[in-house]
């Protein structure tokens, strides 16, 4: 290879990855101390008011640019992995309009009850919802009962994409049971569980049940055997 495709290629690899570039970024930042600023000489602990601000008020009466901090389809991520708490529009943060305050319903990141899910498993039997409709084999129950029981979630058709699992991987960052599902185009489908841990085989761990398996530990990974295809999966938002 020539030195010129070399940094052609180079330049592909980077410039395709950027997303993945941000989000490394911006979590060491996160767990950088106070004092640094970041690239946008905002400091770390400034964040989170930002990131409030940017969501709640329109961004032309801001003194900063907000699409330099967070892009606009990116909410979630910066409540959940910059601020670590939701971020919920009041009085203070709000522009005060001629008749009252406008609410934004934050996008809550999820936590499940991690107790009741290792009964789950401990127990061995298949969890069911009374709205989530049965396997083929009646013996069994979907993945989503068991996910919106102990989740608290609403049906899957009210899920949102967040971050995708393997790109969290990336950043090292710990969000031990919170919901996960594949998507395909925007939609969860085909299997939803609680993730656990990353592994260092490139994937995770997540607690599920499907139509053929009772409540167990599933190892995601990129291996052939993988039930599941690790690249599908995104943490569930509402
Ligand atoms: C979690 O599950 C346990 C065991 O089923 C139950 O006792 C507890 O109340 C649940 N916690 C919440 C917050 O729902
Ligand atoms: C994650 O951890 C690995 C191994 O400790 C380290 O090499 C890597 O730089 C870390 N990545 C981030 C984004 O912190």
């Amino acid at each position: 290879m020539t030195s010129r495709r070399l940094v052609v290629l180079l330049f592909l690899i980077i410039t395709t990855d950027s997303p993945c570039f941000a989000d490394i970024k911006k979590r060491l930042m996160l767990e950088s101390s106070s004092s640094v600023s970041t690239t946008t000489g905002v400091p770390t602990d400034k964040l989170c008011e930002e990131c409030t601000l940017c969501k709640c008020r329109p961004h032309d009466l801001l003194d900063f640019a907000c699409s330099s901090i967070i892009a606009t389809d990116n909410y979630h991520f910066c409540e959940n992995f910059i601020c670590m708490h939701p971020i919920t529009c009041s009085r203070d943060t709000s522009p005060t309009t001629k008749t009252t305050t406008t609410t934004t319903t934050p996008r809550l990141p999820v936590t499940c009850n991690k107790t009741s899910l290792i009964e789950a498993v401990a127990v061995n039997r298949p969890v069911t919802h009374p709205l989530v409709s049965p396997c083929s084999n009646p013996y069994y129950s979907p993945p989503e009962a068991l996910t919106i029981k102990h989740c608290a979630l609403p049906l899957a058709s009210g899920w949102t994409k967040g971050q995708k699992v393997v790109d969290f991987c990336h950043t090292n960052g710990t969000l031990p049971y919170t919901p996960i599902s594949t998507f395909s185009h925007g939609h969860h489908e085909e299997i939803s569980g609680v993730f656990l841990h990353c592994t260092d085989k490139g994937g995770f761990k997540m607690i599920a049940q499907s139509c053929t398996a009772t409540p167990s530990v599933m190892d995601i990974n990129t291996a052939h055997d993988s039930p599941y295809h690790v690249q599908d999966f995104h943490f569930i938002i509402i």
